[in-house]
């Protein structure tokens, strides 16, 4: 079986719904068909600073989040980037084949750290996609489900991965994104032309999982749409009104094309109305999901624990070899 890799950082009380349609969703899919591998990116969180106790706590919802969107622990192995020390290992040798005009390339650090002020970014913030690519090609994956704006982090990896089987011989396997079109970039309720993100201008733009549902609710009633009445998709002319069709298209599984027709003649509020209500009808039975994974925190952590040791089995495996192929001396 092709493998699969991806992440998500536990950075924030809540996944958001673009995490959920943009990523986890694929990832619920791919266990299917996939030897999977899912983690908790606590080392990428501390690229900003963190506050110990709320890291802790959000790792730990984090993982319940995923267990309750569909993430079977028996299936995938699902872990936390931490308790697996090759990760770090690995990023060492990768930051060593790094060029640094190729890392000060990257987009996403320059938005982030001129957000933060560039004195104030820390060096990991600068090497974020380094350690991404560790994770990815420790596993071995073919393919990597992660949203629109992971795609030139994959890109790296695939470089680097490319980069080090050149130097050194055949080592890692070159990975693909695997970005699903139609959710790729779920947008700001309130600014359709941003993606919707944690650092959003207006709490009113993000949808969070963990919220109470009927702000949610709200959130869609009020999203942004366009002057016109037609409710058709035109990621051009009716940004937030395809936005909103997407988000339903993907909670229902509905065609685009079949919620336009049921929607002729119908207004905006119409939509937003039976959307709203989709997203609670969603949400509810989630939240209560995620509420009783973290009443037993010792089964999580048992999870994890399980979690860890399967990764580590095949991370130590790559690692070795790369480590050999280097040049570094067999380890006791
Ligand atoms: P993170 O934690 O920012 O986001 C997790 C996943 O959610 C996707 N996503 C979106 N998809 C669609 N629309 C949106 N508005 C939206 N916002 C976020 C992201 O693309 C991502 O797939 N660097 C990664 C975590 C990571 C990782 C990895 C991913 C660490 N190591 C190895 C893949 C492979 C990140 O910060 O994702």
């Amino acid at each position: 079986r092709l493998r699969v890799l991806s992440g998500i950082q536990p950075t924030a009380d809540s996944f958001h719904l673009g995490n959920y349609l943009g990523a986890v969703r694929q990832w619920v899919r791919l266990q299917d068909t996939h030897e999977t591998f899912y983690m908790i990116a606590d080392l990428h969180a501390i690229t900003v600073e963190q506050d110990p106790k709320v890291l802790r706590q959000r790792t730990r919802v984090s993982v319940a989040q995923l267990i309750a969107a569909g993430v079977d622990p028996e299936r995938s192995a699902l872990f936390v980037q931490s308790q697996v020390p090759e990760h770090a290992q690995l990023n060492w040798v990768l930051e060593c084949l790094t060029g640094f005009g190729e890392a000060s390339r990257m987009t996403q650090f320059k938005d982030k750290s001129t957000r933060h002020g560039s004195d104030h970014a820390s060096v990991g913030l600068f090497t974020y996609p380094i350690l991404q690519a560790a994770d990815i090609l420790l596993y071995q994956a073919n393919a990597v489900p992660v949203g629109e704006d992971q795609r030139q982090h994959l890109e790296l990896s695939r470089n680097l991965a490319q980069r080090f089987n050149h130097r050194y011989g055949k080592t890692f396997v070159v990975p693909e994104p695997h970005i699903v079109k139609d959710t790729a970039k779920i947008f700001d309720l309130q600014d359709p032309t941003a993606k919707m993100s944690k650092s959003a201008s207006s709490p009113n733009g993000l949808i969070e999982l963990l919220e109470d549902p009927r702000r949610s609710a709200k959130k869609i009633r009020s999203a942004v749409t366009d002057t016109g009445r037609e409710i058709v998709f035109d990621t051009e002319n009716k940004a937030g009104v395809s936005n909103l069709l997407t988000i339903y298209s993907a909670l229902t599984e509905r065609d685009i094309s079949d919620l336009e027709s049921a929607y002729e003649g119908k207004g905006y509020g119409d939509l937003k109305k039976d959307l709203a209500e989709v997203l609670v009808e969603f949400v509810t039975p989630f939240q209560e999901r995620v509420q009783s994974y973290l009443g037993d925190i010792a089964e999580l952590d048992k999870i994890l624990a399980r979690g860890a040791e399967r990764a580590r089995s095949v991370a130590t495996e790559t690692l070795s070899a790369v480590f050999d192929r280097v040049g570094f001396l067999p380890a006791g």
